[in-house]
């Protein structure tokens, strides 16, 4: 318990609730809680209006865009179903290679579907393209790309829908981790 869920008794009286107040060794806010929250509120209306009388289906890659996707799903006005996927690349942790190895295929056949992909930030973009390719093998009816962030100079920028760019600083929170930590934090971070 803080002391601002003290205070007046809510939780998050002002939304600038550090979950992880005890270990917030991460750097200055990048894109706040409301300015996250308005971005993705723009992009399912966007979204709603790009897919009228269509149930388009949400495959977000785990684990960084699940609270992304959780958001972003719930801007959505229509039915929408959803999968994940989980991939990791080979190669050294801090550089794309391009490759990817799947730990967690999709549950459902996407033969005909109108698939979203969602994913939490193109960096090279390296992992995206693949997944692209997969899943297009799939045949499905379309196929389009919703992240909340990319890098200004990712090769790869053949996306739908982007919350955001950014430079090449390395971000931490609302889903995004450096080491598995941080992905709880509900605003974007540098790492500092
Ligand atoms: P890409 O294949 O180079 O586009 O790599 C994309 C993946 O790298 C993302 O899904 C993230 O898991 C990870 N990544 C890239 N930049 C960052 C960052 O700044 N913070 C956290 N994860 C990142
Ligand atoms: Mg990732």
């Amino acid at each position: 318990m803080n002391e601002r869920s003290e205070a007046d008794g809510s939780p998050d009286p002002d939304g600038s609730a550090d979950p992880a107040d005890e270990i917030a060794d991460h750097g200055p806010t990048l894109l706040s809680q409301p300015k996250i929250a308005d971005r993705v509120y723009e992009m399912g209306r966007q979204i709603t209006e790009d897919y009228r009388g269509r149930e388009p289906l949400l495959v977000g890659l785990l684990k960084g865009a699940f609270v992304f996707m959780s958001d972003l799903a719930r801007a959505i006005s229509l039915p929408v179903d959803m999968d994940f996927m989980a991939v990791s690349s080979y190669g050294d942790a801090t550089e794309s290679s391009g490759v990817v190895r799947i730990l967690k295929d999709l549950d459902e056949d996407i033969a005909g579907r109108d698939v979203i992909i969602v994913e939490d930030i193109i960096d090279s973009g390296l992992t995206l393209q693949y997944v692209r390719s997969l899943l297009l093998a799939r045949a499905p009816a379309s196929l389009s790309v919703a992240a909340l962030l990319k890098r200004a100079d990712a090769a790869f920028d053949d996306v739908d829908y982007v919350g955001f760019e950014i430079g090449d600083e390395f971000v931490v929170g609302y889903g995004l981790d450096a080491g598995q930590r941080y992905r709880n934090l509900p605003f974007i971070a540098s790492l500092g």
